[in-house]
């Protein structure tokens, strides 16, 4: 059994403030991009295991997201050991959310492959426990996310006549390959007073510019002066909006053009995709 693990971007991210728990109440619109990877999910009678495919290192079964979304099945309905072969096009550490969509598609391909039968919210909350992006992924629908990010409101956004350009530097000038969230967070001042992102997100995607802000994008841009270099790229090219995508460092650039000319040297990775 197979499927396509989509990734996502935020438009707009507000860190809105510091919980008690360690974790930020936040406030972002996030939605499905035309790029993902590929899991299948095969029947094994050794124990459940993982083979990544085109990743540059392999993560230990045990602490893939993938495996942990089996462990959490198995630890409470009866399943039995899988085999799973994930192909990986998503990149990582790029705030796209990759990780958290593979564990997603594993609960709904064991729900499947089990016939487990179990409904979408409560795939939901199991998918709450395994990250806080990772709710999103059960439907990959646009939506509005608030708590940690698992509260989800799907709204209405048609951005199918765009083509997104998804460009992320493959090394960090200081040898990092990604961002990691837990840095990105202690670098944003938290704010509460501001106006909501469902209101910005309305207007027309041209009047986004200035006013959809992703509070991660200007801490990191400071640390990293790639991602000014690639947003501006991507306006230079004729981006009607565009921004880095929630802890970075990937960024997207939404384009009327179905063509953008795109002049990223081969240090990037670069997706180019009619929108969803
Ligand atoms: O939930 P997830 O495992 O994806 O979060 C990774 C880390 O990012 C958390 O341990 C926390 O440090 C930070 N985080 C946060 N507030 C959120 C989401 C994540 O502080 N809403």
């Amino acid at each position: 059994m197979l499927c396509f693990p989509k990734a996502k971007i935020n438009l707009g991210l507000q860190v809105l403030r510091r919980r008690p728990d360690g974790y930020h109440d936040i406030e972002t619109v996030m939605v499905p991009v035309p790029l993902h990877d590929a899991l299948e999910v095969t029947e094994t009678t050794a124990r459940t295991d993982i083979r990544m495919y085109r990743t540059d290192f392999l993560i230990p079964a045990e602490q893939n997201l993938v495996y942990k979304a089996w462990k959490l099945m198995a630890d409470r309905h009866e399943i039995k050991p899988v085999l799973f072969h994930l192909a990986k096009k998503i990149p990582s550490g790029a705030g796209m959310g990759g990780g958290s969509s593979d564990a997603a598609a594993a609960l709904v391909l064991l729900n499947n492959f089990f016939r487990l039968d179990l409904s979408t919210d409560v795939l939901k909350s199991y998918a709450a426990e395994l990250g806080s992006d990772c709710a999103f992924f059960i439907e990959s629908k646009p939506a509005l996310a608030q708590g940690r990010g698992e509260i989800l409101k799907n709204i209405e956004l048609d951005l199918s006549s765009y083509t997104i350009a998804i460009v992320k530097p493959l090394k960090l000038f200081d040898g990092q390959t990604g961002v990691s969230t837990p840095v990105a967070y202690s670098l944003v001042k938290p704010d509460a007073e501001r106006a909501s992102l469902s209101d910005i997100i309305s207007l027309p995607v041209n009047e986004w510019r200035n006013k959809l802000i992703n509070d991660f994008e200007e801490p990191i841009a400071q640390k990293y002066p790639e991602i000014n270099f690639i947003i501006q790229q991507l306006y230079e090219a004729g981006a009607v909006y565009a921004a880095m995508s929630g802890s970075g460092s990937a960024c997207f650039g939404l384009f009327e053009s179905k063509n953008p000319a795109l002049n990223f040297s081969r240090d990037f990775f670069v997706h180019v995709a009619q929108m969803l």
